[in-house]
């Protein structure tokens, strides 16, 4: 029997998917609605939030935002490449090509527009716009960070598997030698680019160094060497610490090197934690135990049903349809869209079946460093997981738990409040 796909329907849209969405609908959104879609409510917010970190400008923003129509993804490409390409035309005009300030706020911006045309093209891996919008994106950030008083630095580490993409910001603090070091992991479907505008900024502005990277399944290792995501992502951290104790030593203080995982980074840098003994702590916003009994429970009981009937062909004829339906909610079509192509596996069930080894059970006696948390009262992705992560670390976890404004998802929209609380708590821990 095929199941029934308004059950299915209804069980996605009343507990939205995965990151891009809050559990909250409309009517107990944390802020007023920017769209009645709430993932393109959360995808505005984003960027705007971003704003305050140079990553963008509100009212043009607000101005795309008006172009879209709810559930209509090439709206959403559509307005902002249209912005991207305006910003791009600004950010080139040769009058203001002397005035650093400019170059680099007008390149940002230009690249954060073109990184959001790039968000809803992903259910067809072999669209072109997925490869040249991220080309544009990268060559405008670029400009940006070259015209930073310090600029930031393109880096890369090798391993025998893999090319580990990085970008190496260095502290303007000029008091202290040896500074305090971020190691910081984006997401599903972040990039380290949108690292520096909600964690880089605010972190270079209190004496700390930043290093961002993208391992397997991020934005330009996905797309440049061709590799889904990795679970043992301490096949990650551990040669970026390296390579930190090698040719930054000047630099960095050896005791404050501490790692970022952001969104589901925060599976990723728990994980590696775990193999890394040299970091002073760990930030897991939020935090996460078990994705595959995450993913588990945002599925109807007739989709679970055939799932653990292990009817491969029946799962995926009933989930694959629901990418292209526009009757399905956003949230679960780019959800979905987005695991499959950042996984690299083209099977629903396949993919489900894989996330199974992304679980820290067995693994979190060996993080013995300070854990910091966040917890996001509105959190749609990973809801209750956070507090199982404490649970687990007991004595050494701090939960912190973002409410009101702060309440979605990776505190969209509130990046100072998240990076007061942080710093604070890492001022403490690390003293
Ligand atoms: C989606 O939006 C685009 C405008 O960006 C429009 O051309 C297209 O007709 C819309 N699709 C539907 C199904 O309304
Ligand atoms: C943006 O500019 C490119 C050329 O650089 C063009 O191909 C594309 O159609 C433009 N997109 C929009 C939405 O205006
Ligand atoms: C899987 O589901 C399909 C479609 O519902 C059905 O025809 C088939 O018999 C099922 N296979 C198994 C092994 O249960
Ligand atoms: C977070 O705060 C909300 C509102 O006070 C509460 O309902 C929720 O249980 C809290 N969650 C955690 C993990 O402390
Ligand atoms: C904590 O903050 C104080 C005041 O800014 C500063 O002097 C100290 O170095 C900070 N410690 C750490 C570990 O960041």
């Amino acid at each position: 029997m095929r199941p029934d796909m308004q059950c299915i329907f209804i069980t996605f849209s009343i507990i939205p998917f995965f990151y891009g969405t809050t559990t909250a609908q409309s009517d107990e959104l944390p802020t007023l609605a920017l769209s009645e879609d709430d993932t393109f409510n959360f995808d505005i917010l984003g960027p705007l939030g971003q704003s305050v970190y140079s990553g963008g400008d509100i009212a043009p923003i607000l101005r795309a935002a008006k172009q879209l129509e709810p559930g209509n993804f090439t709206s959403f490409t559509n307005a902002f490449y249209a912005l991207a390409n305006e910003t791009k035309a600004q950010a080139e005009d040769p009058k203001y090509a002397y005035d650093q300030v400019n170059v680099r706020e007008t390149w940002f911006h230009a690249a954060q527009y073109f990184r959001r045309a790039d968000n809803y093209l992903h259910d067809d891996w072999s669209d072109p716009l997925i490869y040249t919008l991220w080309e544009e994106q990268t060559s405008a950030f670029d400009k940006a960070i070259a015209a930073l008083p310090i600029p930031g630095e393109r880096i890369q580490v090798f391993t025998d598997d893999f090319t580990i993409e990085g970008i190496w910001y260095l502290s303007t603090n000029k008091e202290a030698a040896h500074r305090p070091t971020l190691i910081l992991s984006n997401g599903y479907d972040g990039s380290q680019e949108d690292l520096y505008h909600t964690v880089v900024v605010p972190a270079l502005a209190r004496g700390w160094n930043c290093l961002t990277y993208e391992g397997p399944g991020h934005p330009t290792v996905r797309r440049n060497q061709d590799l889904g995501f990795i679970y043992d992502w301490e096949r990650v951290l551990n040669p970026l610490v390296d390579y930190l104790l090698l040719n930054r030593a000047e630099d960095i203080d050896e005791s404050r090197l501490v790692s970022f995982g952001f969104s589901f980074g925060g599976y990723l840098a728990a994980r590696a934690a775990a193999f890394e003994p040299r970091l002073a702590a760990v930030i897991l916003d939020g935090g996460i135990m078990d994705v595959h009994e995450a993913f588990m429970g945002q599925l109807s009981e007739e989709l679970v049903e055939i799932y653990d009937a292990k009817n491969k062909s029946a799962f995926d004829a009933a989930v694959l349809p629901l990418l292209k339906n526009p009757e399905a909610p956003s949230q679960l079509r780019w959800g979905l869209a987005q695991g499959l192509w950042a996984f690299k596996i083209q099977s629903p069930f396949e993919w489900l079946e894989s996330v199974r080894s992304y679980n820290i059970k067995d693994v979190v006696d060996r993080i013995q460093m300070p854990v910091w948390i966040a917890n996001a009262e509105a959190e749609g992705f990973f809801p209750g997981q956070p507090q199982k992560v404490a649970d687990a670390l007991g004595e050494r976890a701090t939960l912190h738990n973002f409410t009101g404004a702060a309440a979605y998802h990776c505190q969209s929209g509130a990046f100072t409040e998240l990076s007061r609380v942080l710093f604070a708590w890492l001022n403490e821990t690390l003293n």
